[in-house]
């Protein structure tokens, strides 16, 4: 034994080694079209002018040292401001906490709430939940979702699960579907955490919810985005909202995230953050910080950049119905936020030209990777059954004139297959 028991456990990211394999694909010279992953292609989706401009004054000026544990006072008063305006959440300043991306907050919440072995509730497929409970010790409780309920969990979900559970982690935009709560849906949700926490009393660990809205302002059409707070203003004690820069202005690199929470809670999340020394680079964060008070800049490039992403998203999404239309067993839902579509490829049991039959839905995915070129993620990936036939279609690295090329490869690649 080499190792502690959690990194003997912990498992590479299947996402991480899908990507590292399609990248070799391509160093070898072929051409693939990567759509695993969720990140944005610089070229084609760059961060916003004027937050380029903060980021490099900022350096010039010499901002250079430690930013301090909860982050800068700038960047704090503005994301208050931030969220007020667009989300009518009210937080102040004292109440938000700053650090390199989403992530070690995400990683921090679970830490100052989950003891080992505490039940956390999460959906499946989803984004990494499964790794932050190994990281912390938590029993995972995965509730399978449904394609009818767009991948979202319901209540009639979530219900068994609740009692003695620790946290519920939510995700709404959600990674990997591109799908939301219903308005409906997340109240029903929210009262069941709310029952969950009077039966438990004032001296029992309370029920905490998770709620991931890193893709918020990236809703399309009808859609509308709902968090806890909004619907349910009880549930302010109980929610922990992890949000930031990555993704609703391609912020990936830039490394600037922002939780908010209830004060104890957290307190804790910042000791534990101060001790990973996992903060914001302090340029990085005073220019995020100036650019979110330029409204002016910051409406004009979340238009254009939800625009520019639902175009690609709608394009895969008419390309799946024309394709299922033909007769092609496959399908897709269509298009409500974020940068991802779910798509369905119901193909095991098919027959690629050669003769090998297509027996596990492993192989249609390797099926599609090699004769299509096109490189999708498996809901598998994200902890749904190895019987899924999703998969999720990611656009963030996505050039507009590419995707009728990538449809004609899938549909080529389907009109091969005998049944
Ligand atoms: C739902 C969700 N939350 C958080 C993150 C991580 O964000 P960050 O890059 O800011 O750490 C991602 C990244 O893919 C995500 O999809």
């Amino acid at each position: 034994m080499k190792f502690s028991k959690m990194a003997d456990g912990l498992q590479t990211s299947p996402i991480i080694l899908l990507a590292a394999e399609i990248n070799e694909m391509i160093q070898r010279g072929e051409k693939v079209y990567n759509l695993t992953i969720g990140d944005f292609n610089p070229q084609v989706f760059p961060i916003p002018r004027e937050l380029e401009d903060e980021i490099v004054a900022a350096y010039r000026a010499g901002q250079t040292n430690y930013p301090g544990a909860v982050g800068l006072p700038n960047l704090r008063e503005a994301v208050s401001n931030f969220i007020k305006q667009y989300g009518q959440l009210d937080y102040p300043p004292e109440q938000i906490l700053i650090s390199c991306g989403a992530r070690p907050l995400i990683y921090s919440a679970y830490r100052a709430l989950v003891d080992p072995g505490d039940k956390v509730i999460f959906p499946a497929p989803s984004w990494n939940n499964d790794f932050y409970t190994h990281l912390s010790s938590g029993k995972a409780v995965m509730v399978e979702t449904r394609p009818e309920n767009y991948f979202m969990p319901t209540p009639e979900d979530l219900k068994p699960h609740l009692q003695d559970a620790a946290l519920l982690a939510l995700c709404s935009p959600q990674n990997p579907t591109g799908t939301v709560f219903g308005k409906e849906g997340l109240e029903e949700i929210c009262d069941l955490v709310l029952e969950e926490n009077r039966s438990r009393g004032p001296h029992r660990k309370p029920l905490y919810v998770v709620f991931d809205q890193i893709y918020w302002l990236l809703t399309f059409g009808e859609t509308r985005h709902y968090n806890p707070v909004s619907v349910r203003p009880e549930m302010k004690d109980y929610t922990i909202f992890i949000d930031g820069m990555s993704k609703a202005f391609a912020g990936t690199g830039v490394r600037v995230g922002w939780g908010f929470a209830p004060a104890d809670v957290l307190g804790k999340m910042r000791t534990i953050i101060a001790h990973m020394g996992a903060w914001a680079p302090r340029a990085e964060q005073l220019a995020s910080g100036n650019y979110l008070k330029n409204t002016a800049a910051v409406e004009r490039y979340l238009i254009q950049f939800r625009s520019d992403i639902q175009k690609r998203l709608e394009g895969f999404y008419q390309g799946f119905m024309a394709l299922k239309e033909k007769g092609h067993r496959v399908d897709a839902i269509e298009p409500q936020a974020a940068i991802y579509l779910t798509v369905q490829l119901d193909l095991r049991g098919r027959t690629a030209p050669g003769g090998k039959k297509l027996n596990s839905n492993a192989e249609v995915h390797r099926y599609i990777l090699d004769e299509a070129k096109v490189g999708l993620v498996p809901f598998a990936h994200f902890g749904a059954s190895e019987d899924s036939t999703w998969y999720r279609l990611s656009v963030g690295t996505c050039r507009l004139d590419e995707a009728p090329e990538i449809m004609h490869n899938l549909e080529t690649a389907l009109d091969k297959l005998d049944s």
